[in-house]
């Protein structure tokens, strides 16, 4: 059991570029952070993130195996080092409902449109293609189907006529990252 007023170890599976990675372990520094970034896990061997995890001194492990595999592994770093949450960030594999269950701690993830509207890939595209007039960013904890768990945060953005998928990913990305931070803080409101 962890001391009262030790920060929540959470764990980031990545895949890609990391930048909601970064933004984490930037915020987790600050004195007043309740949670620290323990553990990074890819699943691709050269996610730019895990750049990240090593400039940062995170203990960071690419396992670029299926699923089945990948989860196994993932499974017994998330309980040898005690992680307390898992947070999903830019990680492109859908996790399995018999991982979800053996974890046993929060799993959160950040999808990039307000759920539940626009589930899945391409989502900046289809935003526009079906002409909404906002768009934005979920977090929210992970169950047994897509894009479908209990919301903890939402932000969101008007789309102006001139926005391309490009540049709405971008002012999106911008809003993740306060979304996650967020999260994880409102999630974590009661502990010291
Ligand atoms: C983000 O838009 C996230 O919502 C989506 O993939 C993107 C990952 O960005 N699932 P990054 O790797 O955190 O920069």
């Amino acid at each position: 059991m962890a001391a009262l007023n030790s920060k929540t170890k959470i764990a980031v599976f990545i895949s890609g570029k990391g930048s909601n990675l970064k933004n984490l372990i930037q915020k987790s520094k600050l004195k007043k952070s309740k949670y620290k970034v323990y553990l990074v896990i890819s699943n691709k061997s050269d996610a730019k993130g895990l750049d990240y995890a090593k400039k940062y001194k995170i203990k960071n492990y690419s396992i670029e195996k299926k699923l089945s595999i990948f989860e196994k592994n993932a499974l017994k770093l998330v309980k040898s080092n005690k992680i307390e949450v898992i947070c999903l960030a830019g990680f492109m594999k859908i996790l399995s409902p018999d991982f979800i269950n053996k974890v046993k701690i929060p799993i959160l993830n950040i999808h990039p449109s307000i759920l539940p509207k626009l589930k899945g890939l391409n989502t900046h595209e289809r935003a526009i293609k079906a002409k909404h007039k906002f768009s934005g960013c979920t977090v929210h904890y992970v169950n047994e189907k897509l894009d479908s768990g209990e919301i903890i945060i939402q932000k969101k953005v008007k789309i102006s006529k001139s926005d391309n998928p490009k540049n709405l990913e971008k002012k999106i990305l911008k809003l993740e990252h306060k979304a996650y931070k967020e999260a994880l803080d409102k999630i974590l409101v009661f502990k010291k």
